[in-house]
């Protein structure tokens, strides 16, 4: 078992009506505000109204970035330091998905470099010791972004999706109310849902290292959670209680109390960066159809026992069977999970990718090591036939 340092700074209004209380806690840190939206759904919710009132009360003066991309751009990232720096900003406020959170915090990390340029940043090519304070509204529930201190920004000129972590890039305070995911599609709904479940999976769930059983437990019951809430996400949007569940699931997958001082590749991510790097496709979406795949390559009698334990615990898969046959089952029903009762499509060839990148794509999943090292070691050759299997 590894030793760990646990800490997270980022202070969560959890629930219903408690957006009255924006406008002081963006105060806090500063008069002038960089507010930050996606393509138009906190307009059609009736949140930017309400954002745009309470700011208006705390007597803030706010400077807009509206059309933040899913898979956000670098180029929207420069756009909005260079409004910071122009500006004097004080403090960021992302309304949104994880992509618009992750925009302001690249761009939080920007408007303290000296240079202009985002991918800089991004490349490793510079660094920055200190980020602008980050205030977040959250509408979709997924990656994690709204209580971690991670952002994943594009490239679209050179087919790039690099996450990295920036100093004090957590939000210093995130507004989660379930109701204002209520108009989240069913698609994305189920692709959020998928986000939530490869967060634990990848990072912690299936590892080599050994993991204290408490924690594995308790990853076990977020994704059995997950398993629960999101077909009745998906069928009813307006359904407080799965809304709810979703929400606190997503940020608690990915906020660092699970991991246990783990450290290895998050395989399915890199694997999927490249995906919606090359196709802009939804990330839970390619993770989706990568995971199971994922899991049969990787299946052998060393890796069988943990994923039978999976299926066991998470997706209702008979304790009697023997491990290689309950790992089969636990994948099957995983498959069935996603594809069935989720309804996402299964195929690469579904989001109209074919292998004509696969080579590239693989090639750099594995990064400059080589290797993607978690529950097992793939080279580029083994994620080239991983995405051959997705076809
Ligand atoms: O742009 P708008 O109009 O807001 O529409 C968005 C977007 O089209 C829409 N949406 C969001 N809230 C809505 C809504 N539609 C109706 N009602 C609402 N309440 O949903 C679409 C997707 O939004 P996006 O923010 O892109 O989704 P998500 O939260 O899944 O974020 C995905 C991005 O986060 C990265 C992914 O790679 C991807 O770029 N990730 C970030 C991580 C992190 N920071 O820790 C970890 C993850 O593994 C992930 O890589
Ligand atoms: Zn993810």
């Amino acid at each position: 078992m590894n030793n760990f340092i646990f800490v997270n700074p980022t202070k969560i209004y959890f629930g219903k009506d408690q957006l009255q209380s924006l406008g002081a806690e963006v105060a806090r840190f500063g008069k002038k505000v960089l507010f930050a939206y996606g393509g138009g759904s906190i307009k059609r919710i009736g949140l930017y109204d309400r954002v745009v009132a309470q700011l208006a009360a705390a007597g803030l003066t706010v400077f807009e970035l509206p059309g933040v991309e899913p898979n956000p751009r670098h180029t929207t990232v420069n756009k909005g330091a260079e409004i910071c720096k122009r500006e004097g900003v004080d403090v960021l406020l992302a309304v949104g998905g994880g992509s618009t959170i992750d925009a302001c915090k690249a761009i939080a990390a920007t408007a303290k470099y000296e240079g202009t340029d985002s991918w800089d940043l991004m490349t490793g090519k510079a660094s920055v010791t200190d980020t602008l304070p980050i205030v977040t509204v959250l509408t979709l529930a997924a990656t994690g972004s709204e209580m971690d201190g991670g952002c994943v920004i594009s490239n679209v000129g050179t087919n790039d999706k690099l996450g990295i972590f920036f100093p004090n890039a957590h939000p210093r305070v995130s507004f989660l109310d379930p109701t204002n995911t209520f108009t989240v599609s069913p698609y994305q709904t189920a692709s959020g849902s998928v986000d939530i479940m490869s967060h634990i999976f990848d990072v912690a769930y299936f590892s080599r290292e050994d993991e204290m059983d408490m924690l594995r437990r308790i990853q076990e019951e977020v994704l059995s959670t997950v398993v629960k809430f999101a077909p009745v996400a998906v069928k009813d949007g307006n359904d407080y209680e799965a809304r709810a569940n979703l929400m606190w699931a997503a940020s608690w997958a990915l906020n660092g109390f699970l991991f246990d001082g783990i450290v290895q590749d998050a395989a399915c991510h890199a694997i999927e960066h490249e995906l919606s790097a090359f196709y802009d496709i939804t990330h839970g979406h390619g993770l989706a159809i990568l995971t199971p795949r994922w899991l049969t390559y990787v299946l052998s009698d060393e890796t069988a026992p943990l994923i039978k334990r999976f299926g066991e615990r998470v997706m209702g898969v008979d304790p009697s069977l023997g491990p290689m046959e309950g790992a089969k089952a636990a994948i099957a029903a995983l498959e069935e999970f996603f594809f069935g009762t989720l309804g996402l499509k299964s195929r690469l060839s579904d989001l109209g990718i074919d292998d004509t990148h696969f080579a590239t794509m693989a090639k750099k999943a594995c990064g400059e090591k080589g290797t993607l090292d978690s529950f097992t070691t793939l080279t580029p050759a083994d994620v080239e036939a991983i995405f051959r299997m997705c076809l």
